[in-house]
């Protein structure tokens, strides 16, 4: 197949790592009889500097015309002094809503042979979920004000969503579900937001559609401390846009580090974005140290769910496993008798592992 891949390296880390996660979708392309060619596009810091705004209008139509999207980090302190419409973290939300990526799915995996990393005592039960965040509505999108009121500065967020944007994404929660171990936690504020007793609500109606799947509700405080206390509970779990990303945030730390966990986030076709769900790490760029696993591991979710390429999303995953069983880490996951391995050192080996 022929597919064209927008490629937002974006600030910090993000050329690290996307650089990485290109040589091994070539490897694929070589070994599968694949063509991708690549469309850098700025987004984030590098356009601010470059375009004068976060996310140009041509480079969002560069990504609409392209088959796909691949991300890797954007923004920086470089940046953070700018006005809330001119930082670099407003082009990603300005591509997501442009894109019309309302679906946000963030698997939280325990490797087998990063148990050692994860901050949790007993892990043996396991932990295999994935975080199904609503993307492009909530606090997020609503209206923000800051105002003078009495002589002192008041700051206004507003969060609202509607049946149809908590119906959607919670198809998706039940249909991802009915393909893993068929359970969905609904997690909301209901006893205090109107919005979560309006999720809540839709949800229900919606889990008597799919009688096969186990549904649950819970509230966001508890989610928090149930992840940390028994996460092998979960299964899919579906949530509001600021919730979904404080929650995965913790979800993957449990897995032994953020640098291991990619996302797809979808709308109604197959053109999505698939990035890692860490951020640019500005602390540590240019320094050929960040784990670039995220990121490969998002360009397997865009072969599997933009391309169809089962097949070729699994070799990535399978090369993961493989380099992870001989003991290679980055700095973020490095342990006790294992190998420590740069940025472009990780790449390579997984690329290396689908060429052989
Ligand atoms: C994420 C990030 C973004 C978000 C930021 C960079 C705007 O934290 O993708 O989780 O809050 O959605
Ligand atoms: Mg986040």
């Amino acid at each position: 197949m022929e597919k064209k891949i927008a490629v937002i390296a974006g600030d910090g880390i993000g050329p690290e790592i996307v650089a990485q996660a290109v040589k091994v979708l070539d490897t694929v392309a070589k070994k599968y009889g694949h063509q991708f060619t690549y469309e850098p596009v700025d987004m984030g810091g590098v356009a601010i500097d470059r375009w004068g705004e976060p996310l140009p209008q041509a480079m969002l139509e560069k990504c609409l015309a392209a088959d796909s999207v691949l991300l890797g980090a954007v923004g920086g302190p470089k940046w953070d002094t700018m006005p809330g419409h001119l930082r670099p973290e407003k082009g990603l939300l300005a591509l997501r809503a442009g894109m019309g990526l309302y679906s946000n799915l963030r698997p939280a995996k325990l490797w087998q042979q990063l148990s050692a990393a994860s901050p949790l005592k007993d892990v043996s039960k396991g932990i295999d979920f994935i975080v199904v965040r609503e993307l492009i509505g909530g606090v997020y999108f609503g209206k923000h004000t800051t105002e003078t009121v009495d002589g002192q500065q008041v700051a206004t967020d507003t969060m609202s969503y509607s049946e149809t944007e908590i119906e959607r994404i919670g198809k998706i929660a039940f249909e991802t579900a009915r393909k893993r171990r068929k359970k969905v936690t609904s997690v909301d504020k209901a006893n205090v937001l109107d919005t979560s007793r309006l999720w809540r609500a839709v949800m229900h109606r919606l889990a008597e559609q799919y009688p096969d799947v186990e549904y649950s509700d819970m509230l966001v405080d508890n989610a928090a401390m149930q992840l940390i206390k028994a996460p092998e509970q979960f299964d899919v779990i579906v949530t509001e846009n600021m919730f979904g990303d404080i929650l995965s945030d913790e979800a993957s730390m449990l897995t032994g580090s953020i640098g291991m966990i990619p996302s797809s986030s979808m709308g109604e076709g197959t053109r999505g974005l698939f990035e890692p769900i860490h951020g640019s790490a500005p602390d540590i760029a240019g320094k050929d140290i960040a784990n670039p696993v995220g990121t490969i591991l998002s360009a397997a979710m865009m072969l599997k769910y933009s391309f169809g390429m089962e097949q070729e999303a699994a070799a990535i995953e399978q090369a993961v496993h493989t380099v992870l069983d001989k003991g290679l880490r980055t700095g973020d996951t490095m342990a006790e008798g294992c190998t420590q391995v740069s940025c472009t050192q990780m790449g390579d080996a997984i690329a290396d592992c689908i060429g052989a």
